[in-house]
C-alpha cells in the first residue's frame, strides 16, 4: 500500500510503498479516507517527541471504511464508515490515563497511509452529515478540547469561556463544542482574520494576543471568565488569573508558546482558581463529544485539504500556524 513515511528527524514525509498490515486479534483494519494532522505530527517531523522511531506512518487521525476484521471481531463491522479514537489503552482511572496509553500513529503505524489497523473498541460510526474530510479532522484535537472543557473544565450553559489561540484545531473545537453547549465564549488569536472567522462561529469577541494590552482588553469585554481553555502557555498565561471570575478553571495541555511562567499564587488561591492540567481523554469522553456532535450537527472547521502525496507540504503549512482549524489529506 502507499503511505507517508518519516525516515528522519527534518527529513521530508515521503511517500512510499510500504506492507499493507494485516488485521491480527481484536483487530480491525480501515481503507483511510481522509485522516488530520495535529501539532504532535510536526513535533515528531521536528524529532522532538518521546520515543520516536524511524521510519514512522504518522498520523492520529483517520476516517475511513472498516475494510477486514481479526480473529474475534464481529464480521457485520466490515464496509461500515468509521471513525478512530486515537487513545489507545485508557485504562481503568476516568481521571487519569494508564502506563499503557499510546496514540495512534507513534508507536503504531498512523493513517497517513491507504490502510491503517487499529483495535475494533476504537471504531465510531462517522458523524452522518459530515464529509469523510470534515469526520477526519475531528478525533486527536476534538477529544482533548472536548475533555478539557466539560470533563476537567466543567464548563456549562451560560458560562464564560476564554480560549487562548483559536485558529488551533484545538482551539477551534474548544470553541464549536463551547457555543454548542451554550457558553459565552471570548477568544484570542495572532490575527484580525482568525477572531473574525471565529466570531462566525459563534464567538462574542475576541482580541490579538500580540497586542500590549491584551488582557485589559479581555476584561474590557467580558469582565471574567469561568473556564480559560489554553494550549499555548508561555509568559502571557501569568495574566489569566486576573482575568478570573472566583472559582474558575484553568485548563491546559500543551505549550505551542513555551513553559508555565512565575505565577502570582496569592491571585490563584485568593479566588480559589484551578489549574487544570488533561491530556486527551477517555472513550468516554469521545461518546460524548461525538454525541455532542451530532445533535447540533457541528461541522469541523477544514483549514485546506492537500492530497496524501503532498502530506510534507500539509505539515510544512504549521510552520507558521497559518492554519485556522485542520488541516486534512484525502486518499
Ligand atoms: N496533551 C494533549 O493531549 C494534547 C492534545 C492536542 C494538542 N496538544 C498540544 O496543544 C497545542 C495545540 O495543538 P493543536 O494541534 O491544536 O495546535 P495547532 O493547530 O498547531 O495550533 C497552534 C496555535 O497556537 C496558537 N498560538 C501560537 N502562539 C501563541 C501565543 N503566543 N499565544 C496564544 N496562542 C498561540 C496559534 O493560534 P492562532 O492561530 O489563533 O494565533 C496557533 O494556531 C500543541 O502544543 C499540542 O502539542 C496536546
Amino acid at each position: 500500500m502507499k503511505a507517508i513515511v518519516l525516515e528522519a528527524a527534518d527529513k521530508p514525509l515521503i511517500l512510499k510503498d510500504v506492507e499493507k498490515p494485516k488485521a491480527e486479534l481484536g483487530e480491525v483494519l480501515v481503507q483511510v479516507k481522509a485522516a488530520a494532522l495535529n501539532r504532535r505530527d510536526w513535533w515528531i517531523t521536528k524529532g522532538q517527541y518521546a520515543g520516536i522511531k524511524y521510519p514512522s506512518i504518522l498520523g492520529s487521525d483517520g476516517s475511513g471504511i472498516v475494510a477486514e476484521v481479526g480473529p474475534g471481531v464481529d464480521q457485520s463491522w466490515i464496509g461500515k464508515e468509521v471513525i478512530i479514537n486515537p487513545g489507545n489503552n485508557w485504562g481503568e482511572h476516568q481521571d487519569y490515563q494508564s502506563k499503557e496509553f499510546k496514540i495512534l500513529g507513534l508507536p503504531d503505524s498512523g493513517t497517513f497511509a491507504e490502510y491503517v489497523k487499529t483495535g475494533a473498541e476504537y471504531l465510531y460510526p462517522k458523524p452522518a452529515h459530515l464529509t469523510w474530510e470534515q469526520a477526519a479532522a475531528i478525533p486527536l484535537a476534538g477529544l482533548t478540547a472536548y475533555r478539557a472543557l466539560f470533563t476537567k473544565g466543567k464548563a456549562k450553559k451560560g458560562d464564560k469561556v476564554l480560549i487562548v489561540g483559536v485558529g488551533a484545531g484545538t482551539g477551534s473545537f474548544a470553541l464549536q463544542w463551547a457555543v454548542a453547549a451554550g457558553c459565552q465564549v471570548f477568544v484570542t488569536s495572532g490575527t484580525s482574520e482568525k477572531i473574525e472567522a471565529a466570531r462566525k462561529l459563534g464567538a462574542a469577541a475576541g482580541v490579538n494576543y500580540k497586542a500590549q494590552d491584551w488582557a485589559e482588553q479581555l476584561k474590557q469585554l467580558a469582565a471574567g471568565f469561568d473556564v480559560i481553555i489554553d494550549s499555548a502557555l508561555g509568559e502571557s498565561f501569568a495574566k489569566l488569573p486576573d482575568l478570573c471570575n472566583p472559582g474558575a478553571r484553568i485548563v491546559f495541555f500543551g505549550g505551542t508558546a513555551g513553559n508555565l511562567p512565575a505565577l502570582n499564587a496569592r491571585k490563584i488561591f485568593w479566588k480559589q482558581l484551578q489549574l487544570l492540567g488533561t491530556t486527551m481523554g477517555t472513550q468516554e469522553d469521545f461518546k460524548a463529544m461525538l454525541e455532542l456532535i451530532n445533535e447540533h450537527k457541528i461541522v469541523p472547521v477544514v483549514d485546506e485539504v492537500f492530497d496524501l502525496a503532498d502530506a510534507e507540504k500539509a505539515v510544512r503549512k504549521m510552520d507558521n500556524s497559518a492554519q485556522f482549524g485542520k488541516i486534512v489529506l484525502r486518499n
